[in-house]
């Protein structure tokens, strides 16, 4: 494999945005001076609000867009909510909608945070041979941990967070040596990362100082820290959402409540017994907890690596949701851990996450769960609801529809008539072409 040594650059962050701008597109981009344009075409025209996404990150050369919408009419613990999403996919907006006014007349969505514990671990290696010793040493050193991290957690602990537990873990059946200090932490409202990471970071100090002043035997004193991190495995973060009613009430075209409520309730079962099933079922669960995690400003990846480690707990890879029938009621439900703040990272600084957070009534982060978790579950009702009715394609690709004309270079006339014209119609890629040339030659 060759490589193309003109195309590495040393110091590229130093450059200014224009120079990194010069070098990306003189070196990668097929059309330099379309590309400059292109990305000259996203920036913000209002100079601060410019610099303040660049500051985001490192070596941002422009804006990346979603689309940010609404669903309105989420009934939560009889409150209502219009809940902000971020998310490219055609459909998911329209389901989480369809889901909401479904339930809205149903006695909407009934939430609980069940528990709000967030992780941080030290990892570090002891070549020493007493483990008796060096457990009461630890015991013993837990108010040392308190004392030296005072400062940091000095905010936290006055809106009544900090640090809720501090236990020595023996991991030498894994890897010869291995320990932790699993801490477990309170961190109110916000995610908490910078905060739990601090604090680690200082136990892990603490561990060597102190080690340093023991008067053990040779070799009992060999402490290596390997990292001080929090863990995003967090199932004790955790929120529960569910909707429940009379089985008459799920009311369908072409089936009785019944038959639905027993194709629903199958289909949940497959997702929990199967996992090549569940992991699209999560998948689509996920489409509306991203959404709002996105527009909240909170860390989707963290909420994706979690939930679908929470997903495999009991060493199978299964369903978020569950649906249960009985005495004539229909109860379906999620619990999910989501380690979610709404304060902190860009939530202050972020103008559409300030937006997101305003129209939800600047909620806290255990109401942020809740808020999320329902989004989560909305969007597998839907899914689900379509998936053993009509079929998911038909809405899907009516809502894919605008996609494929915009990409064919309909003008806003021809896109009105082409979906008036689908209306009644089931959408597919060669029709929507089709309808277009049809359109074009008239
Ligand atoms: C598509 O983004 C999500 C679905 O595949 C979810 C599901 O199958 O349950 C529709």
């Amino acid at each position: 494999m060759s490589t193309d040594i003109n195309k590495t650059i040393k110091g590229f962050s130093k450059l200014s945005k224009e120079q990194k701008i010069e070098w990306v597109t003189q070196n990668f981009a097929q059309h330099p001076k379309e590309a400059l344009e292109l990305l000259k075409s996203y920036w913000h025209n209002e100079l601060s609000t410019q610099k303040l996404h660049d500051d985001f990150i490192e070596n941002a050369i422009t804006n990346y867009y979603l689309p940010f919408a609404v669903a309105p009419n989420f009934r939560i613990n009889n409150k209502m909510y219009c809940i902000p999403l971020a998310i490219e996919e055609s459909s998911v907006v329209a389901a989480a909608a369809k889901a909401a006014n479904y339930w809205n007349v149903r006695g909407g969505f009934k939430t609980k945070v069940i528990s709000t514990t967030k992780v941080g671990q030290v990892h570090f290696i002891w070549e020493g041979i007493d483990k008796n010793k060096f457990h009461s040493f630890f015991e013993k050193l837990i108010p040392e941990f308190h004392r030296r991290t005072e400062l940091i957690t000095k905010n936290m602990r006055q809106r009544g967070g900090g640090i809720l537990n501090i236990e020595l873990r023996d991991k030498t059946d894994l890897i010869p040596n291995y320990f932790q200090i699993h801490a477990l932490f309170d961190t109110k409202d916000s995610m908490g990362a910078n905060f739990i990471n601090s604090v680690l970071e200082e136990f892990a100090k603490t561990l060597i100082d102190n080690l340093a002043e023991q008067t053990w035997e040779t070799n009992e004193k060999q402490v290596q820290i390997v990292m001080s991190i929090l863990s995003n495995y967090t199932p004790e973060c955790l929120v529960r959402a569910e909707v429940s009613c009379p089985v008459k009430d799920l009311n369908e075209d072409n089936l009785s409540p019944d038959e639905f409520a027993q194709k629903f309730q199958r289909a949940v079962r497959i997702a929990e017994v199967e996992p090549h099933r569940a992991v699209t079922h999560n998948k689509g669960i996920m489409n509306g907890i991203d959404s709002v995690v996105i527009a909240t400003g909170n860390d989707f990846r963290a909420i994706e690596a979690c939930a679908h480690a929470y997903a495999s707990r009991n060493g199978k890879y299964s369903s978020l949701t569950h649906c249960e029938v009985s005495d004539g009621i229909f109860t379906f439900y999620i619990e999910i851990p989501l380690a979610l703040g709404t304060v902190g990272g860009i939530t202050s600084l972020h103008p559409m996450v300030k937006f997101a957070n305003e129209i939800l009534g600047n909620p806290n982060a255990e109401e942020l769960m809740q808020i999320t978790a329902v989004t989560g579950l909305a969007q597998n009702f839907s899914a689900l609801r379509s998936l053993t009715t009509t079929g998911i394609q038909k809405g899907h690709m009516k809502m894919h529809l605008l996609n494929i004309l915009n990409q064919l270079g309909a003008n806003e006339e021809e896109k009105a008539d082409i979906v008036n014209y689908f209306k009644d119609k089931i959408v597919s890629y060669q029709s929507a072409v089709e309808a277009y040339n049809k359109i074009k030659r008239k």
